[in-house]
């Protein structure tokens, strides 16, 4: 949920950490700090709001030189976001500076043990107390790397606990359980960070960390042990992206940079799945053709965006394999008691991969003995680290809070699962899995086509400025792009928005439309005649109640028009994998609405990028 960033090198930490910060602000931007080593002592400032508050702040009373140091920008749990409960913490004799991200569950009891010794606390969060611990572990004469072992062992619950010790310029320490960390290698230089886009510019040289770790880092080196001290290690991997993918790039988001992204991401996450035979490939599937013949149910969990391409998915896996799909939330997965064996295959949809929900999810999966598979986008993160197999989603860093890329990816990997799964099982023929294929690999230029229509949807959207309520409507596949246009105008315009599919609404929902609503209705495809004819029906039925129609269908498709008072249309593809260019309008009139609104699309107010807390 927040973004932390730890230095040591030879430059100057405040650089390197500020900077490191600016591109961790999409996981969190209620307040930012940083405290630096400075001869003996630690140097801090910390600010409530965005990082540019912490700059002005740094600007009114510089700190001093150094080069060890850390930062935090925060999405808050425990504590309102003032400047009091900002992070870093410092203990009691401003010692030991700490910064955290997730939650420590026994932090009260933590809290009252500490307090009884006379200590006093100055905020009303769970870090002060694990900064106070480290303090008096220091001050007890051992190093900052015991002490993070000891306090470390101590807690429960989530954390990433990163802290300097003022005595102690050599080096930073990290801890971490269930909550992202990643080590930044350089020369000379290291850098911890919540996912690599805080060191990207410094290095592409990353080490992934394993569950209940301690890192160490120096000039000179890394080095990892256990909670209890014995050493450990980390995996080392290159980042397949550079700097330039975390810029703008001269967009006024990066949200909308993502969405014209879309077409060269869907190509990529198609690159190479295909062997010289023309048989479907996925490489980092871990598990055996045997396996996944035993497969006889799938479950599919996600969160948010990522729940609706897994209910996307359940089309498709169930048409092409015959495979029983279910798809559920992970916050409500694990307390319902679900039905799992061997032979279910738990499938796990996760952009950032760090998603705890979707975490202990996984974890309730493996102890029941189901195989896990993730579709996830980041590298060396923790979801497809637990899992059992996985498929990259290849979108490159997804840093705008509202998903794009990552959705239409996805999509892309669950399609290429379900078309794998078919292949194996043997339930569609080479040759329609080939077509297939081909089909997805025309998606990147149908989604250019889409973009090229931009400004037309950007003026739809500043035309509906006024409004208080949109409604979505979809069937079949489109009911997921329904929902999911939906998302993305309550989380950047702040406007009340439901999907629906459009034959339940005449059960209710119906009576949500006044005079003037807009309505955006995804059209299926003219070959899919009966779904089709339906959703006519729901939108004349809007229509009759003085709805605003705003319908996305296909070219070519003439009945829709008498009944659009808006029409955008969409290149001609097979139903199944009309979400891909669907949702493309529902983003591009979110991001022009909200940016009308004066919003800001990249930080919407009181979400984060990556929900690292249940
Ligand atoms: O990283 P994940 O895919 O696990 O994230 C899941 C959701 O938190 C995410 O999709 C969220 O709903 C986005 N803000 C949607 O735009």
């Amino acid at each position: 949920m927040c973004g932390i960033v730890g230095y040591v090198g030879e430059k100057q930490a405040q650089d390197v950490v500020i900077e490191g910060l600016r591109r961790l602000e999409y996981r969190g931007y209620d307040s930012a700090g940083i405290a630096l080593v400075d001869d003996g002592a630690i140097a801090s400032q910390k600010r409530a709001g965005k990082l540019a508050n912490l700059e002005k702040a740094i600007a009114d009373a510089p700190l001093p030189p150094s080069t060890t140091g850390i930062g935090h920008t925060r999405w808050a749990t425990h504590g309102a976001p003032n400047d009091v409960n900002a992070h870093p913490h410092l203990g009691g004799a401003r010692r030991v500076a700490l910064v955290h991200n997730g939650i420590i569950e026994n932090f009260a009891e933590l809290r009252a043990r500490i307090e009884a010794d006379d200590h006093v606390l100055l905020s009303e969060t769970d870090t002060e107390v694990a900064a106070q611990l480290l303090e008096l572990q220091v001050e007890s004469g051992i190093d900052l790397t015991t002490a993070m072992q000891r306090v470390a062992g101590q807690l429960e619950g989530a954390f990433t606990l990163v802290a300097v010790d003022g005595h102690d310029p050599s080096r930073v320490v990290a801890a971490r359980r269930n909550s992202p960390l990643v080590v930044g290698l350089g020369d000379g230089e290291n850098f911890l960070g919540s996912d690599v886009a805080a060191f990207i510019e410094h290095t592409r040289d990353a080490l992934e960390l394993g569950q209940d770790q301690v890192v160490t880092i120096t000039r000179s080196g890394v080095e990892v042990t256990g909670f209890d001290g014995s050493p450990a290690e980390g995996r080392r991997y290159h980042v397949d992206w550079d700097l330039s993918a975390a810029e703008k790039d001269g967009h006024d988001w990066f949200m909308r940079k993502e969405i014209f992204e879309q077409p060269r991401a869907v190509a990529d996450s198609l690159l190479g799945r295909r062997s010289a035979e023309g048989l479907l490939r996925l490489d980092e599937m871990r598990l055996s053709d045997q396996e996944l013949r035993d497969i006889d149910k799938i479950i599919i969990i996600a969160c948010g965006t990522s729940f609706y391409a897994g209910m996307v998915a359940k089309y498709a896996i169930e048409h092409w394999t015959r495979i029983p799909v279910e798809v559920e939330l992970s916050s409500e997965f694990r307390y319902r008691d679900p039905i799992l064996d061997y032979s279910t295959l738990v499938v796990a949809i996760s952009q950032s991969g760090e998603t705890a929900d979707t975490l202990q999810a996984i974890r309730h999966a493996r102890l029941q003995r189901s195989k896990v598979l993730a579709i996830c986008n980041t590298n060396g993160s923790t979801i497809p680290r637990e899992s059992d197999a996985v498929i990259y989603m290849h979108a490159g860093p997804e840093i705008g809070v509202a998903s794009t890329k990552g959705f239409l990816t996805q999509l892309v990997a669950c399609y290429l699962l379900a078309l794998y799964l078919a292949q194996v099982k043997g339930t569609r023929f080479g040759d329609e899995i080939t077509e297939i294929i081909e089909q997805l690999e025309e998606i990147p230029a149908h989604i250019e086509s889409v973009l090229a229509g931009a400004d037309a949807i950007y003026e739809l959207a500043r035309s509906q400025l006024g409004a208080r309520s949109v409604l979505f409507l979809g069937r079949h596949a489109g009911y997921p792009v329904a929902l999911e246009g939906a998302l993305k105008l309550k989380e950047l315009a702040y406007i009340h928005a439901e999907g629906f599919a459009a034959g339940e609404l005449k059960h209710g929902p119906i009576a949500l439309v006044e005079d003037g609503m807009p309505v955006l209705c995804v059209v299926p495809p003219l070959g899919r005649d009966q779904l089709h004819d339906k959703m006519l029906s729901g939108i004349q039925e809007v229509r009759a109640r003085g709805a605003y129609t705003i319908c996305l269908a296909e070219e070519g498709d003439d009945r829709i028009a008498p009944l659009a008072d808006v029409l955008i249309r969409l290149p001609r593809v097979p139903v199944l994998l009309q979400p891909l260019l669907a949702v493309v309008p529902l983003q591009l009139f979110a991001c022009e609405l909200a940016t009308a609104m004066g919003h800001d699309v990249d930080q919407p107010r009181n979400l984060a990028k990556s929900v690292t807390v249940e």
